[in-house]
């Protein structure tokens, strides 16, 4: 077959870009450490959240001295806890607190507002998140995933707690 030299030449150039962006886009992923939805926080049978012993009873715990696990559950269309009538999430300041949340419908969202926390709830997945809280301060959850006539309703609220409010209020030390 004969190519004529300037369709060999735009050829070369094409697949040269073709590798060019894979390479990018690789790079990037690898140096920068972008994240897509997957397994870190582990799978879960989405008919049997509420069966499930992290989610059966949704809860912040405590794990450390000022570590802090909170199992959510997102659904159409409140946040569990967080959202009222089940109250916000409530932690001391200067903890660390790591966010484990699924979904028992459809997608949301939960989103922090005023921090960088932004993450996908996928059912039958458990995204995890952790987040340093220093100052005390109140803080909106919002879903930003569009996931039925509520999703514009569906928020909550984060309450980062002073440590002599806490200890006294909450039982949360000694
Ligand atoms: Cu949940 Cu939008």
């Amino acid at each position: 077959m004969d190519i004529h030299r300037f369709e060999k030449g735009w050829l070369v150039a094409s697949l040269a870009l073709i590798v060019l962006f894979i390479s990018t886009v690789a790079y990037v992923s690898a140096v920068t450490g972008v994240d897509m939805v997957d397994d870190s926080g582990g799978s879960i049978d989405v008919d049997n959240v509420t069966e499930d012993d992290r989610f059966s009873d949704p809860r912040v715990e405590q794990v450390g001295e000022n570590e802090y696990d909170v199992y959510m559950v997102a659904q159409q269309f409140v946040f569990r806890p967080g959202s009222e009538p089940f109250g916000p999430v409530r932690v001391p300041e200067n903890s660390t607190v790591n966010f484990y949340i699924t979904s028992q419908d459809v997608v949301h969202g939960f989103q922090i507002v005023g921090t960088n926390v932004n993450v996908m709830v996928v059912p039958g997945k458990v995204s995890e998140i952790t987040v340093e809280f220093d100052e005390p301060a109140e803080y909106g959850i919002l879903c930003n995933e569009y996931c039925g006539s509520g999703h514009a309703e569906m928020g909550g609220n984060v309450e980062v707690v002073a440590r002599d409010e806490w200890n006294t209020t909450d039982g949360g030390g000694s």
